[in-house]
């Protein structure tokens, strides 16, 4: 369990995300909807450790985590696929997906049972490991950031937009491997930010709005 408690960010002097209280639970699927600039990234690089708040904590499983780095983040289990997907051109995909693994020096057959893992959820991906990174469509990008994502995020994965930009087909695959998960993954919490609701409909099991920096379960954009 994550709880994020009254926690401020401040960007370039400007307060950009305002008192969050939140919970994320194992087994959710939860989606942050919000308009541009409302402060949907600034809420995930909090949760990963890459922006530091003005006040509040995050607590995991009740320790204070607030000032890890994000590196003792991936190590307990987050995974982030960040809106501008951040491919390496110079390394394969499946060296890209491996890479976040690496870093934690993990042994190399764990690696490779994580990655046959992540095939089980987005098979789509098979026939692209041999690829270069800079070989990708935006579109396929997406996938392999999301891979990249599951390889450590055994407990949260946070998705910036993953729908943004995607063709069609693209996009159902995408949902698809996200409903996958819910079942090969009971246990995983999945966030997934978007600015268009409607394309979250089929996947999410919660959904949270963030307007101007604040976070709530209702919208007043419903009324
Ligand atoms: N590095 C930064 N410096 C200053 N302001 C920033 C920075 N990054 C984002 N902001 C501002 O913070 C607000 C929220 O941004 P962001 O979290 O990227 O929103 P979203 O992902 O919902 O589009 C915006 O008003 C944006 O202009
Ligand atoms: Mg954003």
């Amino acid at each position: 369990m994550l709880r994020i408690e009254s926690m401020n960010i401040d960007l370039a002097g400007h307060s950009v995300l305002r008192g969050v209280d939140l919970e994320l639970a194992p087994g959710q699927t939860v989606a942050v909807v919000g308009r541009n600039g409302a402060g949907k990234t600034t809420l995930l690089r909090a949760v990963m450790g890459l922006v530091a708040p003005r006040a509040g904590r995050l607590l995991l499983d009740g320790q204070d985590i607030t000032r890890s780095p994000a590196s003792r983040r991936a190590a307990a289990g987050f995974g982030y696929a960040p809106e501008d997907r951040v491919i390496l051109p110079t390394l394969s995909v499946a060296q890209n997906i491996a890479l976040p693994c690496e870093v934690l020096r993990l042994p190399r057959h764990e690696i490779g049972r994580r990655i046959d893992a992540v095939l089980a959820s987005v098979p789509q991906l098979e026939p692209m490991l041999s690829r270069s990174g800079a070989a990708l469509s935006g579109g396929q990008g997406k996938i392999v950031a999301l891979a990249r994502a599951l390889m450590v995020g055994v407990r949260f994965v946070l998705l910036d937009e993953p729908f943004q930009g995607l063709a069609p087909a693209l996009a159902r695959q995408y949902g698809d491997a996200l409903r996958a998960l819910r079942v090969s993954h009971p246990q995983l919490c999945v966030v997934v930010t978007e600015s268009n609701a409607a394309l979250l409909d089929a996947v999410q099991s919660r959904t949270l709005y963030i307007e101007r920096g604040a976070v709530s379960e209702t919208t007043s954009a419903a009324a």
